[in-house]
């Protein structure tokens, strides 16, 4: 039997199938050539890129926790004429799409990068990260109210001619009206979740296990309230929805479909095992051939 895997998130944006990497932990994808194919994914997300060279914070700015971990390491990149000048020549090789992850510090630093990004002909998508804790000024304030999320998405409408993502923060009360707001001010998907805000004392030393005391909680750990926050928000747009969290295998990426992703992200797991979105494409298949079903599209959303 034929499979179809093949998933469309719509405004040109269309995946040879509903696996790609997500942001921060799969670098400019070719730190992960010597492992897998990288034309085998649907596609993959680059590093949070700004408009200025970002450090990032302090070491350490990672801890191991139950099942997953805690970063904060504040959107450390080149900027995005690095990015364009160092980076993006060597992605235009590859057939799966590659998507470009946004941040900013005001809303005009978020135009600004995308104006620059938009001459790039194979970049097709942006993702707009308006969820990052790890940063003091922008990223997650402006995804935590329906105004903030809802402006910096009208001015990216404006300043970006393709496909727009948006990453949306779990760190709300009502991830669905987010959702709602950046659906009205013209996004064509969104992603979700980034990582929840946490914290972990290193009890020997007296003090927080990371140089910013607060972090982002990813990995297995969070995959239910993803799971959850997805189906929520499926419910309430038009526009496709791109789930992650926690994602480690074919049956978690399932979750993720039936509960109304049109496609999914994997992220902590790359640093477990760097062949797991490989061996993800590979599950999916195996499942639908399991279950007679053609079309993985057929399984979104059915719970
Ligand atoms: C080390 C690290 C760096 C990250 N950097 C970014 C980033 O630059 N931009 C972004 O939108 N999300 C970033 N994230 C969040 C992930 O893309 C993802 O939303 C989150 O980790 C949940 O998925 P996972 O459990 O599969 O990792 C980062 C996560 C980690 C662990």
């Amino acid at each position: 039997m034929a499979i179809n895997l093949a998933v469309d998130l719509g405004a040109g944006l269309k995946l040879k199938n509903p696996v790609l990497t997500a942001s921060g932990t799969f670098g400019y994808g070719t730190e992960f050539a010597d492992f897998i194919d990288l034309n085998r994914l649907g596609g993959f997300i680059v590093k949070g890129t700004t408009l200025e060279p970002r450090q990032g914070n302090d070491s350490p700015r990672m801890v191991e926790t139950p099942s997953g971990m805690i970063n904060a390491v504040g959107l450390q990149n080149g900027g995005v004429d690095h990015f364009i000048e160092h980076k993006y020549p060597s992605l235009t090789q590859y057939t799966s799409e590659v998507i470009v992850n946004v941040s900013g510090a005001s809303v005009a630093d978020y135009a600004k990068v995308a104006e620059k990004l938009a001459p790039l002909d194979k970049i097709h998508a942006i993702e707009v990260n308006i969820s990052c804790p790890n940063v003091k000024a922008g990223g997650m304030a402006f995804g935590t109210t329906c105004e903030g999320a809802a402006e910096v998405t009208a001015a990216l409408r404006k300043a970006w001619p393709r496909h727009l993502m948006v990453k949306l923060s779990p760190n709300v009360t009502d991830i669905a009206s987010i959702a709602g707001a950046v659906e009205q001010a013209g996004a064509d998907s969104v992603s979700l979740i980034n990582t929840l805000l946490a914290m972990s004392v290193d009890v020997e030393r007296q003090r927080a296990s990371i140089s910013t005391v607060t972090g982002g909680l990813s990995g297995p750990a969070v995959r239910p309230v993803a799971v959850r926050m997805v189906w929520q928000v499926a419910r309430r747009v038009s526009i496709p929805v791109v789930g992650l969290g926690g994602i480690t295998c074919a049956d978690d990426a399932l979750q993720f479909i039936m509960a109304g992703a049109t496609a999914v992200q994997i992220g902590t797991y790359n640093f477990v095992d760097p062949q797991v979105t490989v061996k993800t494409i590979d599950g999916l298949e195996d499942y639908c051939r399991r279950h007679g079903v053609d079309d993985i599209n057929k399984l979104r959303g059915i719970i």
